[in-house]
């Protein structure tokens, strides 16, 4: 779907269920879809129960003719394996395909994405559909990616996953007493003598509320296997359909900072990333900045597919505010501005029933093409032909990286203490925001990335220090680069096991301090520190820390421990170290980020106003400056490169004025 010999532009469309219409409707759609220059259609996403009435029948003819039309007009397709919500007399038949939810409840059949992860029944008869499907449309070469399931995603506590998670916590600790001692059981003499013992964590069980639970570690291995098992279910689809068509890429839309599952980990198992974005209008465009960087650093920085956004309205927040006029434009161009190689909707055609009938669509209810929605889709559908493979392929040169872990949020999240008020991407954003205002592109990256290609890496709240990941970071500002972290980092081992000797344990030498206590600060409590001359507050953590050789750049100015280090910078090998002992403002991440970012020589690709974003990308045709006016006024940008608006087909020189009203895009390509 990307990076593939068959697309030849940014490919434009998204979910199309004719299977919801009357046959007769599906010709006036092919048109109104050609009109608006959908070149791409996701199909079969819910499917099942139409292609599979009971254990032995299939029934392909719907799917056949719908295959078939698409082809003949000459679209693409994304072919969903149709698995995300199982046909009623599985349930009825087979109820070990139901889930058992976080409260041990036995679900019934209803909703979607409703399979037991580890349920036998749906191993064997989603491989089966996926074997049927891949067996029978191999020869479509219009198929340009596979779309397994649906946001995967959930969990079950179910007694077949309980005993999965028995047969998974045998593999990796071999013996009991290694769990006991993973998850220190001696506290509250919870010692388990066998591993039938264990039970799930849940409500029956160990918690009190959802991320509250007495023992994180028993918690925090049930959240890694339920991720495995998940990603057992799409890898088993995966495997049988690539088995059948090699050469066509698999993947699934992913949720951007969705927490239950290990992406980082499901990437390495996906040919490319896609992702579906649903920011609300009050979001701020950073935050989806962030999600599509989280995505793009899921494979080192490969274009992904945005696979889903809505034209217009969702219809699932609690206020279903309309894209404004310019807005759908403005946040596609952003998606690919961040690394996206597709546009793509959630849906082509509103359903007339159900929960999503009032859900934005290509084709709205009144059946026509004389809408404002339509009409702003037809116009960015005919700027995405213009463009053609022009970008396509092109990557981000960031000299920034963050560390992003899922298993440091699940474990902040199931934290007891310090502060209810942590929460672990707040943190991320804080400093994201700062580079994204500056205009300076990060990788989002995991713990298992290399660091050798930046010069700055930012790990707020590294609060779990995976073996050897300490020494990673030694090496790194040993070699010259620049590191910082924050308040509660380096507490705990890959079990929430405290390394002892003072926070932050593993991290203290490198950052020349060590932190004797940490003080939470309810939400109208505030301390202060200087810097630059200009005064901060200081608000939900602050360190008290000493150094150990690290420089003291500023001080709280309050309460007991006025005096005491609030920022920290140590001198490492070639490199520096800095410690954020506590939370500030936007002006504070956004000063300290910019000066730093200037002493290790990474410049911002342009200086705008704060609500004109840019970024750039280069492939072998060029570089691609994105300017991408997020603000209600129109703004004046001077050029530093020349080029071409390939949206506008206009010629600047370096130095040129630009004119960017209001939600208006450029792209400014340089040969
Ligand atoms: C998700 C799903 C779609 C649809 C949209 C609605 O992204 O994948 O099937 O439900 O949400 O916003
Ligand atoms: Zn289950």
């Amino acid at each position: 779907m990307i990076e593939s010999e068959k697309v030849k532009k940014i490919l434009y469309g998204g979910d199309y269920n004719p299977e919801q219409w009357p046959e007769e409707t599906w010709e006036e759609d092919m048109r109104l879809l050609k009109l608006a220059h959908i070149d791409v259609v996701t199909l079969n996403v819910f499917s099942w129960a139409a292609l599979q009435p009971d254990e032995e029948t299939y029934c392909f003819d719907q799917l056949d003719k719908i295959v078939d039309m698409v082809t003949r007009h000459g679209m693409k397709i994304c072919l969903a394996t149709a698995t995300g919500a199982h046909p009623a007399w599985m349930a009825r038949k087979h109820p070990d395909i139901l889930r058992t939810d976080f409260n041990g409840m036995k679900r019934k059949f209803g909703c979607r994405h409703n399979s037991c992860p580890n349920s036998p029944t749906y191993h064997k008869y989603a491989k089966a559909l996926a074997a049927k499907l891949a067996e029978r449309y191999q020869s479509y070469d219009n198929i340009v990616a596979w779309h397994i399931s649906n946001e995967f995603g959930g969990e079950c506590y179910c007694e077949n996953c309980e005993k999965a998670f028995r047969r998974w916590l045998q593999e990796k600790y071999k013996t009991i007493d290694a769990v006991n001692q993973a998850w220190d059981t001696a506290f509250w003499g919870h010692t388990f003598y066998d591993f039938e013992d264990i039970v799930a964590p849940n409500m029956l069980s160990e918690h009190f509320d959802y991320n509250s639970t007495t023992f994180q570690g028993i918690s925090l291995d049930y959240k890694r296997f339920n991720s495995e098992s998940i990603l057992n279910c799409y890898r088993l689809e995966y495997d049988t359909i690539h088995a059948i068509t090699p050469d066509i890429p698999i993947t699934t839309n992913l949720m951007g900072t969705y927490q239950p599952l290990d992406y980082q980990m499901w990437a390495k198992y996906m040919d490319f990333i896609s992702w579906d974005n649903y920011p609300s209008n009050e979001a701020p465009f950073e935050e989806t900045a962030m999600r599509h960087d989280l995505m793009r650093g899921l494979k080192q920085g490969k274009p992904f597919a945005l696979m889903e956004q809505t034209p217009s309205v969702t219809n699932w927040l609690p206020y279903n505010a309309l894209k404004r006029p310019g807005v759908m434009r403005l946040w596609s161009y952003q998606a690919v501005a961040h690394g996206a190689d597709t546009v793509m909707f959630f849906q082509m055609k509103r359903s007339i029933g159900a929960c999503e009938k009032y859900h934005g669509a290509v084709i709205d209810h009144a059946g026509h093409e004389h809408t404002r929605v339509f009409r702003e889709i037809t116009e960015l559908g005919a700027e995405l032909d213009k463009m053609g493979a022009l970008t396509l392929g092109a990557r981000t040169d960031a000299k920034v990286a963050i560390v992003f872990d899922w298993d440091n949020w699940w474990a902040t999240d199931y934290s007891a203490g310090p502060s209810v008020s942590l929460h672990y991407c707040d943190e991320i954003f804080n400093y994201y925001k700062a580079l994204n205002d500056l205009n300076i592109s990060a990788d989002l990256i995991s713990v298992e990335d290399d660091l050798s290609c930046y010069s700055l890496v930012i790990a707020p709240v590294l609060y779990m220090v995976k073996p050897g990941y300490d020494e990673k970071i030694r090496e790194f500002v040993k070699e010259g680069g620049r590191f910082v972290t924050t308040f509660f980092s380096g507490y705990v081992d890959d079990h929430d096991l405290v390394t002892v000797g003072g926070y932050p344990g593993k991290l203290r030498d490198i950052l020349g301090i060590w932190v004797e206590e940490e003080d939470a600060l309810p939400e109208e409590t505030k301390n202060s520190f200087t810097y630059g001359g200009v005064t901060y507050p200081a608000v939900l953590i602050c360190d008290l820390l000493h150094t150990e050789g690290a420089e003291v750049l500023c001080s709280y100015e309050k309460d007991f421990y006025a005096g005491m280090p609030a920022l920290t910078c140590n001198t490492f090998g070639k490199g520096k170290a800095y410690y954020v002992a506590t939370r500030s403002n936007a002006a504070f991440y956004s000063t300290f980020i910019r000066e730093l970012c200037a002493q290790a020589g990474i410049e911002p690709v342009l200086d705008t106003p704060e609500c004109v974003e840019v970024t750039k990308r280069s492939n072998a045709n060029g570089t691609f400056l994105f300017l991408l006016n997020h603000d209600a006024e129109s703004h004046e940008i001077i050029l530093p490169q020349g080029g071409r608006d390939i949206l506008k087909d206009t010629e600047y020189q370096a130095g040129d004025a630009l004119a960017l009203a209001a939600k208006d895009v450029a792209v400014i390509h340089t040969k």
